[in-house]
Parts: C-alpha cells; sequence; structure tokens
C-alpha cells in the first residue's frame, strides 16, 4: 500500500503540488490526469524518490520513504517499475541490451538465464527477433514495447506508465492499451497511468486522480469521474471527446 500524507513539492520557492493526500492499495489501477505542468510526473517521481517533497510522508507499506536508506530507496526503485514518457531506452544499447539492463545491474545470473529472461518478455510485449536492433531503427510503438518489457523482467508489484500512448498513431496506441490490460490481468501488478488520452484512461483504470491547481482535484471511481459534474473533469472529457 502506498500512502502520501499532506505532501508538498516545489521548485526553487514555486510550489507545484500542495497538501497531496492518497492512498493506492496494491493491486488497483489508478489513472493520474491534469494539465500538461500540473505536476503529474512530479507525483510519481516523488515515489522512487527521484524529486524529494518539501513537506509531508510518503510511506511503502508504512514504512516511510524519507527513513529509508540508500539500500531500501534502491529495493523500492527495482519493485516500482517506471515507463518515462519517451521510454527512456538508452540509445547506445541494442534491444537485448537495453532489456537485459535492469538483470544485469541487480541480479547475478548467468548469460543463457538472462537471455532466456529477456527472450520471454519480448515475447510477452509481442516483439520477436528485434534483439539486435537499435532504438533508433524502433517505432514509437515498438519502443515502448520494449520499454515495457524491461519494466517486466524485474517483476515489478507496482508499473508507473507516464503517457504510454502519446505519439503514437491510435492503432498502435490501442494495441499499448491492450498490453497495459494484459499486464495487469496476468501479473495482478498495481499500475498507475499517467495519461492525456481518456480512451486509455477509460480501458485501463478503476480510478482516476485529478491534478488541478497544484491540488489532488478529484479522486473517485473511472464512472464517477466519467459522470462528474465537476468543471474541471468535464473540461477534460470534454476535450478529449471532440478531439
Ligand atoms: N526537476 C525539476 N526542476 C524544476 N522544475 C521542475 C522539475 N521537474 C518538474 N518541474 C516543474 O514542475 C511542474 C510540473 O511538472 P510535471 O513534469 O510533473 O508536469 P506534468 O503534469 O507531468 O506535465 P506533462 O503532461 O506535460 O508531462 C512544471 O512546471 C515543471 O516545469
Ligand atoms: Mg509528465
Amino acid at each position: 500500500m502506498i500512502k502520501y500524507n499532506s505532501i508538498n513539492v516545489g521548485f526553487q520557492g514555486k510550489m507545484v503540488l500542495e497538501d497531496i493526500n492518497l492512498t493506492i492499495e496494491d493491486g488497483e489501477s489508478v489513472a493520474v490526469v491534469g494539465k500538461s505542468g500540473s505536476g503529474k510526473t512530479v507525483l510519481v517521481k516523488c515515489l522512487e524518490k527521484l524529486i524529494n517533497p518539501a513537506s509531508g510522508e510518503i510511506e511503502i507499506n508504512k514504512r516511510r520513504l524519507s527513513q529509508m536508506n540508500k539500500n531500501e530507496i534502491k529495493e523500492i526503485r527495482k519493485k516500482f517499475a517506471m515507463l518515462f514518457q519517451n521510454a527512456g531506452l538508452f540509445d547506445s544499447m541494442n534491444v537485448f541490451q537495453n532489456v537485459a539492463f535492469p538483470l544485469v545491474e541487480h541480479r547475478n545470473l548467468p548469460e543463457n538465464e538472462i537471455s532466456r529472461i529477456v527472450t520471454e518478455k519480448l515475447l510477452q510485449v509481442g516483439l520477436f527477433g528485434i534483439e539486435g536492433k537499435m532504438p533508433s531503427e524502433l517505432s514509437g510503438g515498438m519502443r515502448k514495447r520494449v520499454g515495457i518489457a524491461r519494466a517486466l523482467v524485474m517483476e515489478p508489484e507496482l508499473i508507473i506508465y507516464d503517457e504510454p500512448t502519446t505519439g503514437l498513431d491510435p492503432v498502435i496506441g490501442m494495441e499499448i492499451i491492450n498490453l497495459i490490460k494484459k499486464m495487469q490481468k496476468s501479473y495482478k501488478m498495481t499500475s498507475i497511468i499517467i495519461s492525456h488520452d481518456l480512451e486509455c484512461v477509460k480501458r485501463t483504470a478503476e480510478r482516476v486522480i485529478m491534478i488541478h491547481d497544484k491540488k489532488k482535484h478529484f479522486d473517485g471511481s473511472l464512472d464517477s469521474f466519467l459522470n462528474s459534474d465537476d468543471q474541471e473533469v468535464k473540461n477534460f472529457i470534454g476535450v478529449y471527446k471532440n478531439a
């Protein structure tokens, strides 16, 4: 279980998030929505201590993040996979090396075992025979898949997808959405999906959190989000309905 208690985050004295209180239970699928620059990515980066809040406390399984030592933080980063907006692949490494990277870094495994896991995870995301390709040779959708495969090799408890469908055409976007759903089903892992894409939110999340004006503006079931009378929620839904 993840708990944000009165989290405030600012940069150079300018507040980005104020008084965020939030609980995410194990196995939940939660979408985080909000305008560009509203602090969605910052919100999830706090969870892995990539950004430190100015005040407040994050608890992970009842343990305070601020009191964890380096090794414990490392463990958290292994358990919580984060798929960055641009898929975050290393340009100088081929697909195999990218997917194998967390294993090489964190696990002491023989080469043939690493090779087996990499091939298995690539197959799970629908990729086959592209181990030798460089990221620059891949389409945006393929890069996202490789990013997901790389996240999966560590068998994470939680996976954070930051804009998984942004920049993809609708057909490829739908493939990524289906892949996220498949991951939710087969691994029962907790997922946090940051998205501008209403279709993606509708299909992957059971609960929606909206960040607006530095605050948690909305937090409720997908149904209550879609039927909300709140003007900001309606604006969000309206914009994407007509897009
Ligand atoms: N490391 C940083 N240093 C200074 N300012 C930052 C840093 N990271 C984020 N910010 C600022 O915090 C605000 C929120 O950024 P964030 O990336 O969380 O927005 P977002 O909601 O994810 O937007 P988008 O939808 O465009 O990805 C922005 O004003 C951004 O400039
Ligand atoms: Mg972002």
